[in-house]
């Protein structure tokens, strides 16, 4: 694997490497979800490339990004003997040298959930990563499931500015337990990291009622709600959209998507937890048959 710091290089060196190219971008802090995305990558494509860069532009004045976790050597050793061919892992003045003045604006779909919560946050993720983009010229870049806003945004930027790159969708990877792998999981103290699955209990909880043929929001979303306990806070549960992350008021209508993902956030003490489950709706005859059995 070749390990690269300026965009000039990499760009040179993605342009060697066989067709079609898989672009990775990664904060580090690797885990077994972020394998899963270079498994991917390698299954689809016949060359695989990888970055490591905790992007500034994505993190608010009071989040995490000085005690962002950082594993550069054990990043790029799993990286190595996960068979990708090139790393790009430049610096904040190699991304945004004196003088950067250009950023990727969203728009209403950056607004809600972690967009309401983070503030610039999804700007600043489209805005580095069409700059990796637009190195890399990759044919498709891979992204987990569990940022499903951050794969909404990226879809919704790669549509509207006609870029060459498709965003593949790889599943989440869960702990034994439920918890969804994030690189924020380590910030958890033993008794934050015992009450952490709650928050897939409580997705689980709204899948199960929406399979069930409950279809009002309020109701789906309170299902959920009665397993954030302990020292689990709610910041959001809803159901939305997957594509617009607009809440839906009633699921399963004939307008509505077939698929919906109930999304959730809660924080243990200081950290804050996301995760999501996309859910097949029911069809109404379905739901009829559903209903029939129940009552
Ligand atoms: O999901 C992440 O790790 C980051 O948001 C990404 C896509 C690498 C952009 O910095």
């Amino acid at each position: 694997m070749q390990t690269l710091r300026t965009a000039a290089e990499a760009a040179q060196a993605a342009r060697r490497l066989a067709r079609p190219l898989a672009l990775v971008p990664t904060m580090g802090a690797l885990h077994a979800g972020h394998l899963a995305l270079v498994e991917a990558a390698r299954r689809d494509c016949a060359a695989v490339m990888a970055t490591i860069f905790v992007n500034p532009l994505q993190f608010g004045p009071t989040e995490d990004f000085s005690r962002y976790p950082r594993a550069f050597a054990e990043d790029t050793r799993q990286l190595e003997a996960a068979g990708v061919d090139l790393l790009f892992a430049p610096s904040v003045e190699e991304m945004y040298p004196p003088g950067f003045d250009t950023n990727i604006d969203p728009g209403a779909i950056a607004t809600r959930y972690e967009g309401a919560l983070r503030p610039g946050h999804f700007r600043g993720v489209a805005t580095v990563c069409a700059k990796l983009f637009a190195i890399a010229g990759a044919e498709c870049a891979y992204f987990g499931a569990k940022d499903a806003q951050q794969v909404a945004v990226l879809r919704q930027m790669v549509r509207d500015l006609a870029l060459p790159t498709d965003i593949v969708v790889v599943p989440t990877v869960r702990d034994s337990d439920g918890l969804a792998l994030s690189s924020r999981n380590a910030y958890l103290h033993p008794a934050e990291r015992a009450a952490a699955p709650g928050l897939y209990r409580a997705l689980q909880a709204m899948s199960d009622a929406v399979m069930r043929g409950e279809t009002n929001r309020d109701r789906i979303v309170a299902a959920g709600r009665a397993h954030i306990a302990g020292p689990l806070r709610e910041a959001y549960l809803d159901v939305v959209d997957p594509s617009t992350f607009e809440p839906l008021a009633n699921i399963g209508s004939r307008s509505g998507p077939d698929v919906v993902t109930a999304i959730g956030s809660a924080w243990l003490g200081e950290t804050r937890l996301i995760d999501n489950l996309a859910l097949n709706v029911p069809a109404a005859a379905e739901r009829a048959d559903l209903h029939a059995s129940v009552t």
